[in-house]
C-alpha cells in the first residue's frame, strides 16, 4: 500500500504528473519536470482510523460569527494590509527579493508583538545567532526580547515552539527548513510543499500566527509559487520602489482581507518605518513653471494616492521619433498621443521626441490616469506650465470624450488634504459635496483640458 512511487514536480508551478514529458502539462514551461519520490510514509504518517474521533458537522448557524480576533501589532502599515491586525492561526507567506528587508519586517513585527504581550519566536535557517542579535540591536531594545532559534528540521521547530506556548511563529525562511524523513533537497518543491501543509496543520490545531520567509524567483515569484499559494492564508510581497530606500507590502492573496491593498515603508538605519503619509513620496519637488508635470489622484487598493507624471519633448532628430515610458504603458502613451492630435489639434508630436516618467517609481495602470498623461503630454508640447495646484482626473475616450472614474470622492478628498486647490474632471463626475477647499473644473472632452491650460 504504501509502495514509494516515483512522480515529477514541475518546478515552476508544482503540478504532479505520474510521467516524466518534456513540457508541464499544467502550466506548459518546457523542461521543468523533475524526478522526486512521493512523500515516504504517507499512509503511516497518519493516525490510525478509528483511533481518531469521529467529526461531527454543524450547521453554520452555529458558528460563533464574532468579529475574526486580531492582534494588531501597532506597525500600522502591516496591520494595515494583513486587513487589520494579525489572525491567530493564520498562515503568511511574505516573499521578497534577498535584502530588501523580510527578515527586518519580521523581526520588528515580533518585537512589538511580544512587547504587546504574546509568546514569539524567530527562527532563521539562514543566519547565525549572533547576525540575528546584531539586527536586533539595530532595531532597539524591543527587538532584543524575541525568543530565537537557529534550526531547519521542521518538526523539531514545531516542538520547540509548541513547548515554549508560542503564539507567533515566524520560519526564515521555508527554503531551509525541511523535513528530513522526506529524500529530497530542501528547497525543491516536494520539502516545500510537505513544510508548509505540515506548518498549515499546525498554525490552525494550535491557534498560532506563522509568518514564512519565501525567497522569489528571478520571475519576481515565491519559488514553487502555485503549491505554496494554495496552501497559505495570506501571500505578501514586499519590494522596492524606484531603487530607493521605499519599500511597499502588497497583499496579493488574503483570506482575512482585501487584496491589492499596499503598505509603504522606508528603510531606516533604525529598521523600517512606517509611511504615513505615501502621497508625499510620488509627488516630486512640484517645481513649479517646469512644465510637464500633472498629479493625478490614483486608487491603490482602497486607498487614494496622488502621483505625479513628468513629461520631456525635445525636437527628433531625425527617423521615427522616440517614445520613452518609465511607469506606464508605451502603448496607452501612443493611444492618448494620437488622441491629443485627432481630438485637441494638438499638431506636431511627429517631430517630438516624448519622454514620459512617473513619480517615485510608481506604476500607473489606471484608465483614471489618461487626463493627468494627456495634461502632461499637452503642457510640454505647448511650453506651457500644468498648474501646480491642480490635479487631473478622467479616462479619454478614442473621440476624445471623457469618463468618469470610481470612487471620485475618496480621491478629492486625498487631493484636497495635500492642499491642492483645483480639480479637472468630467462634468458627470463632479460630485454633490466637496472636500473642503477644493474647487471643481468641470470638462465636456478632451478639448476642454487644452483650452484650460492654455488659460487656466
Ligand atoms: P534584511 O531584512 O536582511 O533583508 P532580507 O531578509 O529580505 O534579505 O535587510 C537587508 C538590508 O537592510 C541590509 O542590506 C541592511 C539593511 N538594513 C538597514 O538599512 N537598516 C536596518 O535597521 C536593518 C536591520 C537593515
Ligand atoms: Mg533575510
Amino acid at each position: 500500500m504504501s509502495k514509494n512511487r516515483t512522480v515529477f514536480f514541475c518546478t515552476d508551478c508544482g503540478n504532479e504528473t505520474p510521467r516524466w514529458e518534456g513540457q508541464c502539462p499544467a502550466c506548459g514551461a518546457w523542461n521543468t519536470l523533475v524526478k522526486e519520490p512521493d512523500r515516504p510514509g504517507r499512509g503511516t504518517a497518519r493516525p490510525v482510523r478509528g483511533a481518531r474521533q469521529q467529526e461531527q458537522p454543524i450547521r453554520l448557524s452555529a458558528v460563533d460569527s464574532n468579529e475574526l480576533l486580531r492582534w494588531p501589532s501597532g506597525l500600522e502599515e502591516l496591520d494595515f494590509v494583513l486587513g487589520g491586525g494579525v489572525v491567530p492561526g493564520s498562515l503568511v507567506l511574505v516573499g521578497g527579493d534577498p535584502g530588501i528587508g523580510k527578515s527586518t519586517l519580521l523581526l520588528q513585527l515580533a518585537a512589538r508583538l511580544e512587547a504587546g504581550g504574546r509568546t514569539t519566536l524567530y527562527v532563521s535557517g539562514e543566519e547565525s545567532p549572533a547576525q540575528v542579535r546584531l539586527r536586533a540591536e539595530r532595531l532597539g531594545p524591543a527587538a532584543a526580547e524575541v525568543r530565537f532559534l537557529a534550526a531547519t528540521e521542521l518538526d523539531a521547530i514545531l516542538d520547540c515552539a509548541l513547548g515554549a506556548g508560542v503564539t507567533v511563529l515566524v520560519l526564515d525562511s521555508i527554503q531551509t527548513t525541511q523535513v528530513p524523513e522526506l529524500d529530497a533537497a530542501p528547497g525543491s518543491i516536494n520539502q516545500l510543499r510537505e513544510c508548509a501543509l505540515r506548518v498549515h496543520r499546525f498554525a490552525k490545531e494550535n491557534g498560532v500566527a506563522v509568518f514564512l520567509v519565501g525567497h522569489v524567483t528571478k520571475g519576481g515569484e515565491v519559488a514553487g509559487p502555485r503549491s505554496l499559494e494554495h496552501i497559505v492564508d495570506t501571500v505578501l510581497y514586499f519590494e522596492g520602489l524606484g531603487g530607493s530606500d521605499q519599500r511597499v507590502l502588497r497583499a496579493t492573496k488574503n483570506r482575512f482581507g482585501s487584496v491589492d491593498e499596499i503598505g509603504i515603508f522606508r528603510m531606516t538605519a533604525g529598521g523600517l518605518d512606517p509611511v504615513a503619509n505615501p502621497s508625499e513620496l510620488f509627488l516630486g519637488e512640484r517645481a513649479d513653471g517646469t512644465g510637464g508635470g500633472a498629479v493625478v489622484p490614483t486608487m491603490e487598493g482602497s486607498r487614494p494616492l496622488l502621483v505625479e507624471v513628468q513629461v520631456l519633448c525635445a525636437p527628433a532628430s531625425f527617423g521615427a521619433p522616440q517614445r520613452v515610458a518609465t511607469g506606464l504603458d508605451r502603448q496607452r502613451l501612443a493611444v492618448l498621443l494620437a488622441v491629443l492630435e485627432a481630438r485637441a489639434g494638438l499638431p506636431g508630436f511627429g517631430q517630438l521626441d516624448v519622454f514620459l516618467k512617473v513619480v517615485g517609481g510608481a506604476r500607473l495602470s489606471e484608465p483614471a490616469a489618461d487626463l493627468a498623461v494627456a495634461a502632461a503630454l499637452a503642457g510640454a508640447a505647448l511650453g506651457v506650465p500644468v498648474p501646480g495646484d491642480a490635479v487631473f482626473l478622467a479616462e479619454i475616450g478614442l473621440n476624445g470624450e471623457l469618463r468618469p472614474p470610481y470612487q471620485v470622492e475618496r480621491r478629492l478628498g486625498e487631493a484636497a488634504r495635500m492642499g491642492f486647490a483645483r480639480a479637472l474632471l468630467p462634468r458627470q463626475a463632479v460630485p454633490k459635496r466637496l472636500p473642503a477647499g477644493l474647487e471643481p473644473v468641470p470638462l465636456e472632452k478632451l478639448a476642454h483640458m487644452v483650452r484650460w491650460l492654455r488659460e487656466p
